[in-house]
């Protein structure tokens, strides 16, 4: 079944606690959670303090996206923080090998990412290494952009690379621009988690809207 993973970038950061109950009672499965360094993405959100205060309150899947240049430095600060998956950008690692390795000795699930612009087939020699795998479907840096749909056809691709390998424990997930109009066309291509951030957040009732994506399959 269709996993929702809210994207804690579109809530409002006065009452973050409060906004994680509202998307946990509302039935997400998994918390989203945008890490950017103003160095790797244009734009600076937050670090391991504020997801470990959410830690204390939640009880959700804390999926970890971290858009930081050099991501290795920071996974034992994430571990601690509470994290349970981290996903790290293929153009921001040095050694993906060594980092996708360094998530898992944690006992965390391994989430590799791709920009739009670089191709699926780069995966190929460190997907054995994953637990997800992440395809943006907007440039990493801002919630509210409007999906790419260039972008959507790599969902597949994925899918197909897995079956090629005969690997069939990775999620694909796709996060930006994703709404309930949209996300059927991502789940025809082999979607199994769907970020939303403006989608959930932005949205009057989160609840009716998670409802409404999850039916989608
Ligand atoms: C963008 C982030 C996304 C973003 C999604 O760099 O990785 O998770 O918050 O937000 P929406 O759903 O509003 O595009
Ligand atoms: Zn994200």
């Amino acid at each position: 079944m269709l996993k929702i993973s809210p994207s804690l970038l579109a809530a409002d950061f006065a009452k973050l606690g409060e906004e994680v109950d509202k998307v946990e009672k509302g039935g997400a499965d998994w918390l989203h959670l945008d890490v950017m360094d103003g160095m790797f993405v244009p734009n600076i959100s937050f670090g391991p303090c504020v997801i470990s205060s959410l830690r204390r309150h939640s009880k959700l899947f804390f999926d970890v996206h971290l858009m930081i240049n050099e991501p290795i430095r920071y996974i034992e600060d994430y571990r601690k923080a509470g994290a349970d998956g981290i996903t790290v950008h293929l153009e921001a690692c040095k050694d993906v090998r060594k980092t996708l390795t360094a998530i898992r000795e944690k006992g965390l699930k391994a989430g590799l990412s791709l920009k739009p612009a670089t191709p699926v087939k780069e995966l190929e020699e460190y997907i054995s290494l994953c637990d997800l795998v992440l395809i943006m479907t907007v440039e990493p840096g801002f919630g509210g952009q409007k999906l790419i749909l260039s972008t959507v056809e790599k969902i597949r691709q994925v899918k197909e690379l897995c079956e090629k390998l005969g690997i069939n424990n990775v999620e694909i997930q796709a996060d930006g621009g994703i709404t309930p109009e949209n996300l059927g066309m991502l789940t025809e291509k082999g979607l199994t988690v769907a970020v939303a951030g403006s989608a959930v957040f932005r949205a009057e009732n989160p609840e009716k809207v998670i409802t409404e994506m999850k039916k989608i399959n």
